[in-house]
């Protein structure tokens, strides 16, 4: 197995919704990942497992989202007959949970952030329970941080909760530091909330930190996908 990141598309919502639901259980009301993907300012991307073995690659058809793979159509007649095959499974998909379907990504995290007045502002980041502890929290935010410096913001910033030292130790290793405490901001217990915020990250000396970190994080998980 292994992980890539790739923008967020309408047929991830529901898996989505599921790993918001299980990372945010006291969050009220959910959020409306539809209307984010139509909205102009926000930008999510997904971590998805690929199974790269051959035996399930040859299953798959050895092509992207399930296309044929062209050696094991050589007629004409084979080749229609994988086409409509996929057809079919994918008709098939609609009825089926969205991690089961053929040809469909299983979504094991994502993070969002909104690009407002020259910042990226992370509304979520989640890893699905069972995948944690496996580096895809981190793939997150690295691509996330490369995603906002190509769209030109000045920084990163978020809220976390003051309790939640995991999530604050992922981002102290990706330059974030403590810029502000809002008081009360989690209205389920009440608890503060640490603003926490990059450096300029277009800056020389972030891009080399991002750099190193992208390295490290390459010998130790192999590569990351591009968003
Ligand atoms: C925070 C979260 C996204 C981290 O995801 P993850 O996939 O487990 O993270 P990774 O495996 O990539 O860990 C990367 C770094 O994060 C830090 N980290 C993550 N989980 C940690 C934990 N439980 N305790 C301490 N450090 C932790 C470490 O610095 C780690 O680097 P290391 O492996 O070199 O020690 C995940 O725990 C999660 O979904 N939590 C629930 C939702 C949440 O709290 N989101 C943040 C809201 S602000």
């Amino acid at each position: 197995m292994r992980y890539m990141v790739r923008p967020m598309r309408q047929e991830d919502v529901v898996q989505v919704s599921v790993i918001e639901r299980e990372a945010f259980p006291t969050q009220w009301p959910a959020t409306s990942f539809e209307r984010e993907l139509r909205n102009k300012m926000a930008h999510y991307l997904v971590t998805y497992e690929e199974d790269d073995t051959e035996e399930s690659s040859a299953d798959r058809g050895g092509g992207a989202e399930g296309e044929p793979n062209q050696s094991q159509a050589q007629s004409g007649e084979d080749k229609l007959l994988s086409r409509v095959l996929t057809g079919v499974r994918r008709l098939l998909s609609s009825e089926q949970t969205a991690a089961q379907a053929v040809g469909t990504q299983k979504i094991v995290g994502f993070v969002g952030f909104w690009l407002m007045a020259g910042e990226a502002h992370i509304t979520a980041i989640a890893t699905k329970e069972e995948y944690r502890r496996r580096g895809i929290g981190e793939m997150l935010l690295m691509s996330c941080v490369e995603l906002a410096t190509q769209l030109n913001a000045d920084a990163v910033t978020l809220e976390v909760r003051v309790s939640n030292s995991g999530a604050q130790a992922l981002y102290e290793k990706y330059g974030f530091t403590r810029t502000g405490r809002r008081t009360g901001y989690y209205t389920d217990n009440h608890e503060d909330a640490f603003i926490m915020t990059t450096d300029r990250i277009s800056s020389a000396s972030y891009q080399t930190t991002l750099a190193i970190l992208k390295r490290n994080y390459q010998k130790r998980w192999g590569i990351a996908g591009e968003p």
